[in-house]
């Protein structure tokens, strides 16, 4: 083969290329387009590649370099076609525009009962009450007998508690029905003076309605050193209550009953000119301290324990403790 009609061939196969990769609009006819003239097996320029070898020697040197240019120049053309397609499609990363301004990120924040739970411990704190946990799996010792709840107190009904299923026969475990499982348990491994707080979860078989919830949370105060008086328990409800509410922190206490407690009472704080039951507390029942070993003629003590979804609510102003658990995210925005 001659060379003149080898470059005319070449010529007409780059024009054909320049105009099908200049007009073509989208991916699919981009790609025939590739396959048509740049295909490995059966492109346009491969088959002219195969004339090559039927070139006179001395003429096959000038018709590779011609052959070279002309397969580079296409390349060229099809990524210039590509890059064309991508900035239309948008989706290319020159088209952000860096002087717009940038999307918000959404901040979360802390559960209202878990600020609340933070809030009373670091009240707590000043009055030098250290904060402390106890298991929310509990053994009978811990969450009735220890606090002289005896074995046919009706608080141990099966019907008023979350007894877990595992063998350990007559001495079931349970859910704790109330944070004064954490007294008995610090009492248990520490000597007096004693000033501890705990808060957590607790569960009872309770309808929920706008003042339940079969799981909620107690803060449990305990202090026992010489000397301590109703007095004591009553200044430091009344400063957790101020501290915690403000001004507003109206505290009362009526006379009431708690086996681990004597004298024992309900607490009340003042709510849109309510009273509303906050929780129990009274002087340690000496019998509880002899449980754990103190010595009731040398120390005397204070407990007390409040529901903190309720106190969270007179905080906030939140008419139905459900709400917090309601996982809805207009609610705890608000907070
Ligand atoms: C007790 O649980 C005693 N352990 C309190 C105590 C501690 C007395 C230390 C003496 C010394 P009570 O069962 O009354 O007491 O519960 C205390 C508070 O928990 C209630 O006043 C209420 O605020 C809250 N509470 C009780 N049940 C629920 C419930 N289902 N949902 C939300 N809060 C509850």
């Amino acid at each position: 083969m001659a060379i003149a009609p080898f470059l005319a061939e070449l010529e007409r196969l780059r024009e054909d290329a320049s105009s099908a990769l200049r007009d073509a609009g989208d991916e699919a006819a981009l790609e025939s387009a590739r396959v048509e003239f740049l295909g490995a097996r059966s492109g346009r320029l491969k088959a002219i590649q195969k004339l090559l070898g039927g070139l006179a020697p001395s003429d096959r040197p000038a018709g590779g370099r011609h052959f070279n240019d002309a397969k580079a120049a296409i390349t060229d053309l099809l990524a210039a076609a590509r890059e064309r397609l991508a900035g239309q499609g948008g989706s290319a990363v020159d088209a952000i525009d860096v002087t717009l301004p940038g999307d918000p990120v959404r901040l979360g924040h802390l559960h209202p009962i878990t600020r609340t739970i933070r809030q009373v411990q670091e009240i707590m704190s000043r009055l030098g009450f250290e904060s402390v946990d106890g298991p929310e799996v509990e053994d009978q010792w811990h969450n009735f007998e220890a606090l002289a709840i005896g074995p046919e107190h009706p608080a141990r009904d099966p019907l008023d508690n979350f007894y877990l299923a595992v063998a350990r026969g007559a001495d079931p475990l349970l859910l704790r029905s109330q944070t004064s499982t954490v007294q008995i348990r610090v009492m248990e491994k520490r000597r007096p003076p004693l000033r501890i707080v705990s808060l957590g979860r607790v569960y009872r078989p309770d309808t929920a309605d706008a003042t339940h919830y079969p799981m909620f949370h107690q803060v449990e105060g305990l202090l026992v050193e010489r000397g301590t008086t109703m007095a004591h328990l009553k200044s430091t409800l009344r400063f957790l209550a101020s501290s915690f509410l403000g001004g507003d922190g109206n505290v009362r206490i009526r006379p009431s009953f708690f086996p681990f407690t004597e004298p024992s009472v309900e607490v009340d704080m003042e709510w849109g000119g309510r009273w509303i039951e906050m929780g129990g507390a009274g002087m340690v029942d000496p019998a509880v301290l002899e449980a754990v070993g103190y010595d009731p003629d040398e120390v005397s003590g204070f407990a007390f324990g409040l529901g903190v979804e309720r106190i969270a609510a007179r905080r906030y102003g939140v008419a139905d403790i459900r709400d917090f658990y309601r996982n809805d995210v207009r609610f705890l925005q608000q907070f």
